[in-house]
């Protein structure tokens, strides 16, 4: 076995509410990603999908817990001590027209990271290295002079991809990065997406809503629920033999692209529950179990 990319542990995330209530929004989750792997997460909106990705790449603190990249401890580290890593791990977000400045030509906000870094000296280097970007990800060379609003929503996502590539990362998390975009642009920047992990053996930390997109590119699947991962394992595990009832709702309230495959539908009913806890109390923490071999399960 080789050393996952990326180890996660114990982490955890209160958020605490002036009036003494506290938000469990990440609690005590373990998580690990192999180099070349996407290992998907899903759950219902507020479940801490988004939490859990900021924390792994430090847009914020966690209260506890670890996070290991490459085998190095990046928990805690300053944002001086964070610089060699950094480049290792990249975000791409749902709204590439909120990551992209709209006075910068996209070739400018593409060509930042290297400059920041110190990867690429300004001149024709530089523009060398960022029309190789643009061509790799679909783009022509000539689209780098425009900007952002120039753009159709998949080719700006497109631009995100290339600006996250730029620091040649390992790790790509990816939060709802594609659940703006119609379904056949969304179906070309997934492609896109699974041959650059190809090419360049990225590992990809893959956060939606959409089962149909998870079905497609996840190698594994984590299933979230207030905080805690409730059921782990390969795709087609969660998928053929979904174990907690939480899963079985969640697969089933999902819209199957085959319609002999589609069951009777189970919706998941009710609002949508709260991790928000009164001073002093908190949620208990679930316990896993191996029902097959990679495939966790919290006990009911
Ligand atoms: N800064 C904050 N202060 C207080 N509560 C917060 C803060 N950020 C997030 N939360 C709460 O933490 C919980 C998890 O939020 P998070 O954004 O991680 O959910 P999510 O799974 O990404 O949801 P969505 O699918 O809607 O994006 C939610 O209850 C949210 O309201
Ligand atoms: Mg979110």
């Amino acid at each position: 076995m080789t050393t996952p990319l990326l180890e996660v542990h114990d982490l955890q995330k209160v958020f605490p509410i002036a009036d003494g209530s506290k938000v469990h929004a990440v609690e005590h989750v373990d998580i690990e990603i192999q180099h070349s792997e996407t290992l998907a997460v899903v759950g219902e909106s507020g479940c801490g999908k988004s939490t859990l990705a900021q924390l792994i790449c430090k847009l914020l603190e966690a209260d506890g817990g670890s996070v290991k990249l490459d085998n190095q401890e990046i928990r805690g580290l300053s944002t001086s001590q964070m610089r060699p890593h950094r480049a290792k791990m990249q975000m791409i977000f749902q709204d590439p027209f909120a990551s992209l400045d709209p006075r910068r030509s996209v070739g400018y906000s593409v060509s930042e990271p290297l400059i920041i870094h110190g990867l690429a000296k300004r001149g024709s280097e530089l523009r060398d290295r960022v029309a190789r970007l643009f061509e790799r990800v679909g783009l022509m060379a000539s689209h780098m002079e425009q900007f952002p609003h120039q753009f159709s929503g998949g080719q700006r996502q497109r631009v995100c991809i290339a600006r996250a590539l730029a620091l040649q990362p390992k790790l790509v998390i990816a939060d709802e990065s594609v659940s703006a975009l119609d379904v056949s642009v969304q179906a070309q920047v997934i492609n896109l997406m699974m041959e650059l992990q190809r090419d360049m053996g990225l590992s990809y930390l893959f956060i939606t809503h959409d089962l149909a997109v998870v079905e497609r590119m996840a190698h594994r699947v984590a299933v979230m629920y207030l905080g805690q991962i409730v059921e782990i394992g390969k795709r087609a595990q969660v998928f053929e033999n979904p174990t907690h009832s939480y899963t079985k709702k969640l697969l089933s309230a999902a819209p199957i692209a085959d319609p002999r495959q589609r069951k009777e539908r189970l919706l998941l009913t009710g609002e949508i529950p709260s991790p928000r806890w009164p001073a002093g109390e908190g949620p208990v923490r679930v316990e896993h179990v191996e029902v097959e071999p990679g495939h966790f399960v919290a006990k009911e």
